[in-house]
């Protein structure tokens, strides 16, 4: 597959091809090496500067992207909406604005509202990368996933993989669909009919109802969180009707198949949408994910940047 990306954005992995996307996977495999030897720095964005602009909370994604920057020897600003002037009435466009006459090259912005990403990039020329947009897109925990599930098994393409819970609300559901799909895994999505409407079927997934039909026929079982924050009503009769209808207990994981990933883009609610043994089982890969969101973000600064894409093997050449 030959290897392009000639974008100064990452918004939605919907915008992206299949080749684009293996692209940043191959990219982020060649960086995963820099993550491993005893100097961990490449001079790759040396002179760049890094805003996190992050208006809604966050550890994994924050911190990773923060590190990443950070690798590529970028200087690095962190902002919350706390200690912004967006809390004295400044829109986010005159916000961002400021952010790119002080000179920021790349702004990483995670927003409760979908599209916020897409109207900054649409506007600046500073390079904007989404980190999670309300319930659209979360990009890199999709790429993430999709590295996390090549790495371990070897392939993506015909991979079954199954994503539960609560669907509708969840920006990482969203960004697996887009990205498995396009590279040939077969998804399928697990939960309440109020959490997985069917129109979803027309993503070109299929849908279950119950999480005991598709645990002898995973590959992948990536948990979701219940994303209350985003819930204006109730979905579902109340946390111990979920977790007894679709929470991965140790009776179900006894159930997959030998070598299934079992994956949760965090932060986990343990005893709700996994069990607590299940997280920290031989089966889980939960905090591989979190390492390797670590390499991917590195290729998606790089590449947004102009870097040339790498081949995978390419880790120390
Ligand atoms: N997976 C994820 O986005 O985690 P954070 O909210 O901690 O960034």
């Amino acid at each position: 597959m030959t290897r392009n990306w000639k974008h100064k954005d990452l918004c939605a992995l919907a915008d992206h091809t299949a080749s684009e996307l293996m692209t940043v996977l191959d990219t982020a495999t060649a960086f995963k090496g820099v993550g491993e030897r005893n100097l961990k720095k490449v001079p790759a964005l040396r002179g760049k500067t890094l805003v996190n602009f992050f208006i809604e909370p966050s550890t994994r994604t924050r911190v990773s992207f923060e590190l990443a920057a950070m690798r590529l020897s970028a200087d690095v600003v962190n902002i919350s909406a706390s200690a912004s002037s967006l809390e004295k009435g400044e829109t986010l466009l005159d916000t961002a604005r400021n952010l790119e006459a002080l000179r920021a090259d790349l702004i990483v912005i995670r927003h409760k509202s979908a599209g916020s990403a897409r109207f900054l990039a649409d506007r600046l020329n500073a390079s904007v990368i989404n980190a999670g947009d309300g319930a659209h897109e979360h990009p890199t925990q999709g790429l993430l996933d999709a590295f996390t599930i090549r790495e371990k098994l070897g392939r993506i393409e015909g991979v079954r993989v199954a994503i539960v819970g609560d669907i509708l609300f969840s920006r990482v559901a969203r960004s697996n669909i887009q990205l498995l799909t396009k590279l040939g895994a077969k998804v399928t999505l697990v939960g309440p009919p109020t959490l997985v409407p069917a129109t979803f079927g027309c993503l070109g997934v299929e849908i279950a109802n119950s999480i005991d039909e598709i645990l002898e026929q995973s590959d992948v079982i990536n948990l979701l969180r219940i994303q209350h924050e985003r819930q204006k009503r109730e979905y579902f009769p109340g946390v111990g009707e979920y977790t007894s209808r679709f929470g991965l207990t140790k009776k179900r994981a006894s159930q997959l198949k030998e070598g299934c990933l079992i994956m949760h883009p965090g932060p986990m609610n343990r005893g709700v949408e996994i069990d607590s043994s299940v997280a920290d089982g031989s089966g889980s890969v939960i905090l591989d994910q979190v390492t390797n969101g670590l390499a991917v973000r590195m290729a998606v600064l790089y590449l947004c940047s102009g870097g040339a894409p790498m081949a995978s093997s390419a880790t120390d050449q």
